[in-house]
């Protein structure tokens, strides 16, 4: 996947709400919020400080992972005119989208009041119309339905409350597409795969990552994942206090649709395929539900070629010859 640096608008606008706040202290914000994330309870974000590191320090690393992630819906550019992000933070899905497609515009919904006004400060002068509802996305609240349904980070977040019921209400309001994106550990991926066999009781079509909807096959200790690149700005460096210019976030994330599109051929890499002189092994997930390493030769050339331009959590299509794990 293309490394992906915030766009410059959002990141000039980012600089210019830290200014007057000391590094220090959004340092500090940050790993109370950090500490608060590797708690039991779900962590609200307390004050305007913690919200800034948010901003700086978060927003980078879930604006590279959507941007991947909404790039794989199928039909992107098609089918989505209009979208609904539900806990929606400082915009973040909106903004990656924006980068990938001319949007109709945009309803987010988002229940801190505090980041409400940070997601409006940020949109100022854009030019997708947007409304941002300072709701609870639990309660009983109606919405307009969208072509594509989003919640970013926030499954795990809704854990122990009502959120199979909230699930479905988000899938009745999608026309095309409903993802939902979530930090690459076991147990935001046991989350995930609640939420995906939910979806495939109601009749949802599962798009990707699994190119398939029978049992995932990855058994304990090991979990599926994914890995986005992610820039670090001057500004992140510095609140994180970190000098390396670039970080690796693990996710993983499920693509659903309405309608059944085309059946799955190719296999999802669920490592980074290991490239030797002359050969490339390929970890995968295939369309008939099973894990398989896959060995391409400079037999077959064309085939040799693609398997040495992939990267972990890409497709890639069968040798002509397949052997199972
Ligand atoms: C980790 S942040 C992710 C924000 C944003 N989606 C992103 O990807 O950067 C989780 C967000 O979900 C919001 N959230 C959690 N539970 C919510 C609820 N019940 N209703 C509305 N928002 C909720 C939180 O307030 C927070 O802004």
């Amino acid at each position: 996947m293309t490394p992906m640096t915030l766009p410059l608008s959002l990141q000039e606008k980012m600089d210019a709400l830290m200014v007057g706040h000391k590094a220090a202290h959004l340092r500090q914000a940050r790993e109370d919020l950090t500490q608060a994330y590797h708690g039991d309870k779900t962590p609200h974000m307390e004050g305007l400080e913690v919200r800034l590191s948010y901003l700086a320090t978060r927003m980078p690393a879930t604006f590279a992972v959507a941007r991947d992630v909404l790039a794989q819906v199928p039909r992107l550019e098609e089918k989505v005119g209009t979208l609904l992000d539900l806990g929606a933070g400082p915009g973040t899905v909106l903004w990656a989208l924006e980068s990938l497609i001319p949007l109709e515009s945009a309803i987010l919904v988002e229940q801190d009041a505090g980041l409400v006004r940070l997601c409006e400060a940020l949109r100022e002068g854009e030019a997708t119309p947007h409304t941002v509802l300072s709701q609870d996305v639990l309660k009983d609240t109606p919405w307009q339905d969208a072509d594509l349904v989003t919640m970013s980070y926030v499954w795990g977040e809704l854990e122990g409350k009502n959120r199979l019921d909230f699930l479905e209400k988000a899938f009745a309001h999608a026309r095309h597409a409903l993802v939902l994106i979530e930090p690459g550990t076991p147990r935001h991926t046991a989350g995930l795969l609640e939420a995906r066999e939910h979806l495939i009781k109601i009749g949802a079509h599962i798009t990707a990552p699994c190119p398939h909807a029978l049992a995932c096959p990855v058994k304990t200790p090991d979990w599926c994942h994914f890995s986005a690149f992610v820039p670090r700005s001057a500004l992140h460096r510095q609140v994180k206090n970190v000098s390396q210019s670039y970080e690796l976030e693990k996710y993983n994330y499920l693509i659903v649709t309405r309608e059944a599109l085309e059946a799955h051929k190719d296999a999802r890499l669920v490592r980074a395929p290991l490239k030797r002189s002359g050969h490339v092994v390929c970890d995968v997930c295939t369309n008939a539900g099973t894990l398989a390493r896959w060995t391409y030769t400079k037999k077959d050339k064309d085939a040799y070629h693609a398997a040495r331009k992939k990267e972990w959590g890409e497709t890639i299509t069968p040798p002509a010859i397949a052997n199972p794990l």
